[in-house]
């Protein structure tokens, strides 16, 4: 089977890996890939995840059997929708059901009416409404951006002043530009926040392991938001109990609300869940995998990725299991200095040619090959996975292959796993 990864990070990088070592995976296309993932796959590096109709050609042109859409922009813009007009398989939701992530009021509104837990909220579209609910409501209260903002859309406003700048800064401002247009302003919620994982075909559920990202830029979750600069998994933290009560009232409540609201929803779905004292309660959800959340998921994944994927296209997940390996995984992000605002490209990266030993895992996120060489070419740069007997020696081994890499201004967390080991 000829199969095209939509995308190009280190969560695609890891997909593209586990696609490969199935033996159905007769060829592995990338759009736009990345140097890294050129390594395993072909890449068309001309063409971006949100060109749509160009993906659409190129499947079509290039006999592709199923596509798995990476980043969460295609989604938003229906990509899903035009593969299946143009009788194209693919794997992920339509665009209607990735309403889930790609607008905060929509997905707010679905788990209102059917009672799946979450912060209490107010939707605004216009700054004056806004700023009075804001004089009065009690701190702190969390500002989001209803549209897809890279993960950077949220601010933790603890005055009102903090709430007026980040008000301003979405709906005058623009800084989100049409993703701004409406905010929501959210009660905060205390507590631990975990990535739950699941691959649905619509009606059965399959569960990922637990993980954790950190998505503070810097140790012990000082800095600023990221997009994730580290994952582990397992989660020993997690009682069985609290898992349970995560898939009845969360994960299974979702996937019906989708179908009673004429929404199925089949790919990947992924919320954040926060682990608060009156039980768990979503913060947000995602209508794809993680990232950096999938490359420690896909390290202790046991079988075939293809056929999972597969069988959630056609329609009968039923039909697949997965195992996960007993072993624990670590990621850490190594990124470049400035990130996640303004940062430098184009420092050469040293080291990737040791031999990092069958346990490490080197995911490309933003590097460039020029004559052989490598450099540096995003703000999230390589992820370094690395399975261990526990998460301690996962950790040491995934802080033993950083040792053996540098570039200028690299910069990366080095308590990947902290909440889990304290
Ligand atoms: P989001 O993009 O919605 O995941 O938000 C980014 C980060 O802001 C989350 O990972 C949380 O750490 C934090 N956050 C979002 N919503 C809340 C909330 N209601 N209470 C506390 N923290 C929140
Ligand atoms: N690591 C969080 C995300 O992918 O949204």
């Amino acid at each position: 089977m000829k199969v095209l990864v939509i995308g190009g990070g280190g969560r695609e990088h890891a997909l593209c890996r586990k696609l490969k070592q199935s033996s159905k995976v007769s060829k592995l296309f990338a759009a736009p890939g990345n140097d890294g993932i050129a390594q395993i796959a072909q890449c068309a590096p001309d063409i971006k995840a949100t060109d749509i109709d160009k993906l659409v050609n190129f499947a079509r042109d290039n006999g592709i059997d199923l596509t798995v859409v990476g980043p969460d922009d295609p989604l938003a813009l229906g990509i899903v929708d035009h593969f299946r007009k143009k009788k194209l398989r693919v794997y992920g939701p339509t665009g209607s059901a990735a309403r889930l992530e790609s607008s905060k009021g929509f997905a707010k509104d679905v788990m209102r009416r059917h009672a799946i837990p979450t912060a209490g909220h107010k939707i605004y579209d216009k700054p004056g409404p806004a700023s009075e609910y804001l004089k009065n409501c009690d701190y702190p209260v969390v500002i989001k951006a209803d549209g897809l903002a890279a993960g950077k859309g949220v601010t933790i406003c603890h005055d009102v002043d903090e709430g007026e700048a980040a008000v301003k800064e979405m709906m005058i401002v623009k800084r989100f530009g049409e993703a701004g247009r409406r905010v929501l302003i959210e009660d905060f919620l205390q507590g631990e926040e975990i990535s739950v994982h699941a691959i649905t075909d619509g009606r059965t559920i399959l569960s990922l392991c637990l993980a954790q990202d950190h998505k503070r830029a810097l140790d012990g979750d000082k800095g600023e938001n990221t997009g994730g600069m580290g994952t582990y998994s397992p989660l020993p933290q997690v009682s069985e109990e609290v898992q349970d009560q995560i898939q009845d009232e969360i994960m299974v409540r979702t996937v019906h609300a989708m179908n009673r609201d004429e929404t199925p929803f089949s790919g990947t779905l992924f919320v954040g869940v926060m682990l608060t004292k009156l039980g768990p309660k979503v913060i947000e959800y995602n209508a794809r995998f993680g990232d950096p959340e999938t490359q420690t998921i896909m390290a202790r994944m046991q079988g075939d990725l293809f056929d999972v994927l597969w069988a959630a296209t056609e329609g009968n997940l039923d039909s697949v299991d997965v195992e996960w390996d007993p072993r624990a995984a670590v990621t850490v992000v190594l990124a470049s200095g400035g990130y996640p605002r303004e940062f430098e490209k184009g420092y050469k990266i040293h080291g990737l040619e040791n031999d990092f030993g069958p346990d490490v895992t080197i995911y490309h996120a933003g590097t460039k090959r020029v004559g052989g060489e490598w450099f540096t070419n995003g703000g999230r740069v390589l992820n370094v996975t690395a399975l261990g007997t526990d998460l301690v020696d996962a950790r040491k081994k995934a802080y033993a292959a950083i040792e053996k890499i540098r570039f200028d201004k690299m910069f990366y967390r080095k308590d990947i796993g902290w909440r889990a080991l304290k």
